[in-house]
């Protein structure tokens, strides 16, 4: 049985040291969380899975690792200083503040009242002071997408590798939200991460990359472990885009709380480049930008046939990586009903994400030529460059494959005082829960066979 509720995955989360609530002693802060010991494993590894098939699998993407802290002019020229809003209502009788558009039935969701303001628009953005003088004159925002920074750095990309047309940049970091509603656990947060890549492509090609971007998501969350039956593609209505996008499919993905956004696929045309982008009248810049840019940049590249200089369109596959955790957290939690009546829970994690790859457990805890032997195993697999390995001294085998199930490590190995004379172990397969008697230098091909 996957996850029946988030209940039970928060419950998971915090019991085994994946995700906590942040600032638990002081009553927390609304919005936020901490990734945990298995947490920050877990979430590096979705990272890592993304950046391979984003940027090592492909001579096409490049890497880039920008600032969070942006310049105004950025996000004004952007369009999000004046459009990055949600609309916002208050309740008069109890003061609470709400998201117009999740209310249900127009009333408060906290004490039924119907008596509330018209909806007024309210900027998303965090604002912060930058240098030592707090009088408002010197700001920047926290930027709500990794976007933005890969735009402003087009140019230093391209002069700087020597691309051409279609190519892109891939970032994954922190973006800020100041979100009216935070709610379900980490699917809608105030500080998150995103995986954004921006795909630069000629213009007249960009349909048809979009469809290529919008299947090619679709499969590597499948890699993941994400089922297919659970995902589903929304064609986000014209007046729901965003207004930077000439179109947008939206991954969905059924989380316990419902079907909802896991990545969005944008065409956002040259609307960005186009609007960061001096002297706009000299290119044919198809999108209304903003207005004429402040920028001293000239954010296009020229065609090594035509000669012509273009302002890409840009196709932007954007995950979110908290949404991803979530998603792939639901799909590997299970409940089994074992043939004895006994119940176990196991994460199904496919093993590339899982936060530790193999427990090395000498039988008899303390026991110094059993620990030493593990540890030298321990060394030897960690040496494999896999992951986390980790030497697991509890001294109760039963205990130690349960919690290990729990958090989803897909290979235990035993070491008893028969290891001692003849260097073979017991491993025992997470899935299968079927245990075999292997020499121990056969571990490192059985841990990398499970790891493929
Ligand atoms: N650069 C385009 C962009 O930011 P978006 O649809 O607003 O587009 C992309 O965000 C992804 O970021 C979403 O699909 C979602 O996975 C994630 N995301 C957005 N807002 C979020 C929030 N408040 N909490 C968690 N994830 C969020």
């Amino acid at each position: 049985m996957p996850a029946k509720s988030m209940e039970e995955l928060v419950a998971l989360c915090k019991r085994r040291g994946f995700i906590f609530q942040t600032n638990e002693i002081y009553g927390g802060l609304q919005g936020l969380f901490d990734y945990g010991p298995l947490g920050v494993e877990l979430k590096n590894n979705l990272k890592q899975a993304w950046w391979r098939s984003m940027v090592y699998e492909r001579d096409d993407v490049e890497g880039l690792d920008a600032a969070i802290l942006t310049n105004p002019e950025v996000l004004k020229q952007s369009g999000h200083e004046e459009t990055f809003t949600d609309p916002l209502v208050d309740c008069r009788s109890c003061n609470s503040r709400w998201r117009a558009d999740h209310l249900e039935k127009s009333a408060c969701p906290s004490c039924g009242s119907k008596d509330l303001t018209e909806p007024r628009p309210f900027n998303l953005m965090f604002k912060t002071n930058v240098g030592p003088i707090d009088d408002g004159s010197s700001f920047a925002y926290l930027r709500p997408e990794t976007a933005q920074q890969t735009f402003t750095n087009f140019k230093n990309v391209v002069d700087s590798t020597s691309k051409s047309l279609p190519f892109g940049i891939a970032q994954i970091g922190k973006a800020f939200r100041n979100e009216v509603t935070p709610r379900n656990f980490i699917f809608r947060v105030r500080e998150m991460e995103q995986m954004e890549l921006e795909f630069f492509v000629k213009p007249g090609t960009d349909e048809e990359w979009h469809q290529f971007w919008v299947k090619n998501r679709l499969k590597w969350w499948s890699k993941q472990g994400v089922s297919e039956e659970k995902l589903d593609l929304y064609d986000v209505p014209n007046k729901e885009l965003a207004h930077y996008s000439k179109s947008t499919i939206d991954i969905m993905y059924k989380f316990p709380h419902g079907l909802e956004e896991l990545e969005g696929v944008a065409n956002r045309t040259d609307f960005d480049l186009g609007s960061h982008t001096k002297n706009q009248s000299e290119f044919s810049i198809k999108a209304k930008v903003v207005k004429n840019s402040s920028s001293n940049a000239k954010l296009a590249i020229q065609d090594r046939e035509t000669k012509e200089w273009i302002v890409p369109y840009v196709i932007e596959p954007a995950a979110g990586v908290d949404r991803g955790v979530l998603a792939v957290l639901n799909e590997a939690y299970e409940v089994q009903e074992l043939e004895d009546g006994k119940e176990r829970t196991v994460l199904s994690l496919k093993p590339h994400l899982s936060p530790i790859k193999a427990a090395v457990i000498p039988l008899k805890k303390n026991n110094e030529d059993l620990v030493s032997a593990a540890a030298n195993l321990k060394g030897e697999l960690q040496g494999l460059g896999l992951g986390r390995v980790l030497l697991e001294n509890s001294g109760n085998i039963g205990k130690s494959y349960r919690r290990h199930d729990e958090v989803g490590t897909p290979l235990c190995i035993t070491l008893d005082f028969q290891t001692l004379e003849d260097q073979t172990v017991t491993v025992r397969n997470r899935d299968s829960m079927e245990q075999e008697r292997i020499h121990q230098k056969e571990t490192s091909a059985y841990l990398q066979e499970i790891l493929k």
